[in-house]
């Protein structure tokens, strides 16, 4: 990882608090990755290193505003690029899922875009906690419905959201749970409806899932580690194959 800039905050994992003050602009706060992710909530861990105060973080994006306390959730910075590809194809009147929303980048910078319904799921209630904070200060609070519960649960009560989203997006967690059926229950049963299924694949399955009639596309959006790569998996909500 090479450093990520904040603003006047910086990220960093390997580098030193020497290298940082080489680079412009100045930091102001330095906050160091010491570990790995951890437990279904995807935690990482930080040390502020340099200008004390806490690990709480305001993080602008396609001019939404996000705060967020980097120790107490996950926040998938490399995945701006996909906010911004999937925030242009969706169109106004939309209805869309996204599960395992986080502190809200994909639902608020889809909603500040375009006019659309968004229903947002996250568990971790600290995340959860953050995601109506952020809603409230981008003034979505109209178009984005949130939900602090398990995925796995969102249709054990309400029915009638069944099978009536256009857009579903999942960002996925890597512990190993497969949510396939949740994303298969909530998709519209129509061709041209999307789901975009985040996942972590080596080069040989991402050739393998090309070739399954329902995938649209796999496109990379990262790497985890040698040779395994951060994709997207688009599937067709009418091609699925169901029970
Ligand atoms: C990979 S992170 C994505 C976070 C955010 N969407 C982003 O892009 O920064 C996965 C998120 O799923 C949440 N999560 C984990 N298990 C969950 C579950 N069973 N139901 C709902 N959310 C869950 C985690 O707390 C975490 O915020």
């Amino acid at each position: 990882m090479t450093i990520k800039w904040i603003g006047n905050v910086a990220i960093i994992s390997k580098e030193t608090i020497e290298e940082v003050f080489k680079k412009k602009p100045p930091a102001i706060k330095i906050l160091k990755k010491e570990g790995n992710t951890e437990g279904e909530y995807r935690i990482p861990k930080y040390r502020v290193v340099y200008g004390g105060g806490t690990t709480e973080i305001a993080y602008r994006e396609r001019y939404c505003d996000l705060l967020f306390d980097i120790n107490k959730v996950h926040f998938s910075f490399s995945l701006s690029g996909e906010r911004k590809r999937i925030a242009q194809e969706v169109t106004d009147g939309e209805n869309i899922l996204c599960l395992f929303a986080g502190v809200g980048p994909f639902p608020i910078v889809i909603a500040k875009r375009k006019r659309v319904r968004v229903v947002a799921v996250e568990k971790n209630p600290d995340a959860f906690g953050y995601l109506l904070k952020n809603l409230e200060t981008n003034k979505l609070e109209g178009s984005v419905k949130a939900l602090n519960i398990d995925a796995e649960e969102l249709f054990r009560h309400d029915h009638e959201e069944k099978n009536s989203f256009d857009r579903v997006i999942a960002p996925a967690p890597k512990i190993g749970r497969n949510f396939t059926d949740i994303l298969i229950d909530a998709i519209k049963k129509e061709r041209g409806k999307k789901i975009y299924l985040y996942d972590f694949c080596r080069a040989e399955e991402i050739d393998f899932m090309k070739r399954l009639p329902w995938v649209v596309n796999v496109k990379k959006c990262g790497s985890y580690a040698p040779k395994v790569y951060r994709v997207c998996v688009e599937i067709d909500g009418g091609d699925i194959p169901r029970k």
